[in-house]
């Protein structure tokens, strides 16, 4: 049985062939201007945002006139950065040998400008090079930001900006300047807070782009055109007909090479306080009025300030922290998490978190929301399961002995991005007996293409001036305050109750203890 069959028989439209194209939403072509990126020599520019700025050129969605300018303290020069990017676009989105001449045009648009970013010499010069570039290029005065540096540079950057004169636009009516801030945004309230404060100080919040990836993902967005272009879900989306609600964001892969951040980041300031919960309040929101920046911002915010603050004494009864220890990824032995690199052997910081959430509002009152995330898991698996009540009554004699399953409804994220219904049906025979069967849509056989990567969404987004798929400065630190009673007790707690599992397991015991507890298990992924 699969839905996904009849969907793609409306596939034989072109529409459809190119979905950020021509799909959903209307696209405009942004206006020229030239994109400056802080940060340029590191791993986020080479993995997202050359591949997701060429395949846009590429689909003609970018302006005909647009410059990158890489900025960072490597001594590259524009050829060494052009050399790169085009290596970044070969190994990243294996083109065809047909496409060099395209990947050569793309790559002159490309410059670099090493210098020290903390330091305010640097940006006179690069007012120039804008400067020119609007007289030689046909940028038309329009600029955007892109901090990609490590987070301890975003207010030096955004300060010096500001003394430059480069955070303000020249002519209002005609131009505009924006600004995006990578994650993560603050390490804690106070931090995130302080950085609002001084962001907000130089840029007017409708320039602010502050990113998370997850918002942009393909099927994230559809969450919203699951719930709010079809009529059948809406009513039942409430605590009369729901029981509970997961969210697992599980990755198979460890820290890689990204120790030193990791040790001061942790599982719940790297995925949960922005990612997974940037996905719960898509799942629990009102419906907004309309698609667009302060109707669902208003919405999402809302949902965050409603979720019930977790009292310090009650951390450990409503959240687990676990840290990999050895095991097999792949079919390959793996280390334990302490022997990674740039790890302390004695490191407390979590790989893995479990949390029991409520939300007091009428829509979901005593419905718990179940979430979890972990590095170095069974497989990289992102989901949202909605888990519908039982039946109050099964009339079927025969079907007594038989396990009834409740209705779940799996939005799945990545991989394999569908969404999947599970209900009962009658098993064939003579006696009523019932066995649960499973209803599914999957993008890749409704669409034909594979989705476009979150970050060609929003770089395209933030150029177009639509800040709706963006968090607001109140998102953010909501996020954060939520967050804080745990992490202040995991600080205090140091190694005790840090629940230890496998790498290439589901986690801790620990986890699963917690819906026990309450007469309830993890989903299977
Ligand atoms: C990032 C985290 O924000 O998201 C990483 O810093 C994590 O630790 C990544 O691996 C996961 O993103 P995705 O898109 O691969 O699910």
């Amino acid at each position: 049985m699969g839905l996904g069959t009849e969907a793609s028989s409306v596939a034989e439209t072109a529409l459809l062939a190119n979905p950020l194209r021509e799909g959903t939403r209307v696209r405009k072509t942004p206006a020229p201007c030239s994109i400056v990126i802080f940060g340029a020599s590191g791993d986020l520019t080479e993995r997202k945002l050359i591949p997701a700025l060429y395949y846009l050129a590429r689909e003609h969605l970018l302006p005909v006139s647009f410059t990158v300018t890489g900025c960072a303290k490597s001594p590259y020069t524009t050829e060494t950065f052009r050399e790169k990017a085009r290596q970044a676009v070969q190994s990243h989105l294996k083109i065809p040998a047909s496409e060099a001449p395209f990947l050569e045009s793309f790559a002159q648009s490309l410059f670099y400008i090493s210098d020290d970013f903390g330091d305010v010499k640097a940006y006179s010069l690069l007012d120039s090079m804008l400067d020119r570039f609007d007289r030689e290029r046909g940028t038309g005065g329009n600029r955007l930001f892109y901090l990609a540096t490590p987070p301890s540079f975003f207010p030096v950057i955004v300060q010096h900006l500001g003394r430059a004169g480069l955070a303000k636009t020249r002519d209002p009516e005609k131009n505009w300047t924006r600004i995006i801030i990578e994650k993560p945004f603050g390490r804690d309230h106070a931090s995130a807070q302080e950085l609002n404060r001084t962001v907000t100080s130089v840029f007017d919040e409708e320039q602010v782009f502050r990113i998370d990836h997850y918002l942009g993902k393909e099927t994230v967005q559809n969450l919203l055109v699951f719930r709010f272009a079809n009529g059948i879900y809406e009513p039942i989306w409430n605590r009369r007909y729901i029981d509970q609600v997961q969210i697992a964001v599980a990755e198979s892969l460890g820290v890689e090479n990204r120790g030193a951040y990791y040790e001061e980041a942790g599982l719940l300031r790297d995925m949960i306080q922005n990612h997974v919960l940037q996905l719960l309040s898509l799942v629990a929101m009102e419906p907004p009025a309309r698609f667009a920046g302060t109707a669902v911002r208003d919405e999402k915010a809302k949902v965050l300030r409603a979720i019930r603050p977790i009292p310090p004494d009650a951390v450990n009864d409503l959240a687990v922290r676990g840290q990999y220890g050895e095991g097999f990824a792949g079919g390959k032995k793996v280390s334990a998490y302490r022997s990674e690199p740039k790890v302390s052997p004695s490191s407390v910081t979590e790989t893995y978190a479990a949390l029991k959430l409520f939300i007091d509002n009428w829509r979901w009152a005593d419905v718990p929301f179940y979430l979890r995330s972990g590095k170095r898991l069974a497989k990289r698996v992102s989901e949202i399961t909605v888990q519908f009540r039982s039946v109050p009554h099964l009339m079927f004699r025969d079907a007594i002995e038989d396990i009834i399953e409740p209705n779940v409804m799996s939005l799945r994220i990545q991989p394999n991005e569908g969404i999947a219904v599970r209900f009962g049906a009658k098993l064939p025979g003579p006696a009523m007996r019932i066995r649960p069967v499973q209803m599914e849509f999957r993008y890749g056989e409704s669409f034909g293409a594979p989705p476009p990567t979150a970050y060609e969404t929003l770089l395209l987004d933030c150029m177009l001036g639509d800040n709706t798929l963006f968090n607001r400065d109140d998102a953010v630190e909501l996020a954060w305050e939520l967050v804080m009673p745990i992490l202040d007790r995991w600080k205090n707690d140091g190694e005790r109750d840090l629940a230890f599992y496998e790498a290439g397991s589901w986690g801790p015991a620990e986890a699963d203890r917690l819906l026990q507890r309450d007469g309830r298990r993890w989903q299977r992924l």
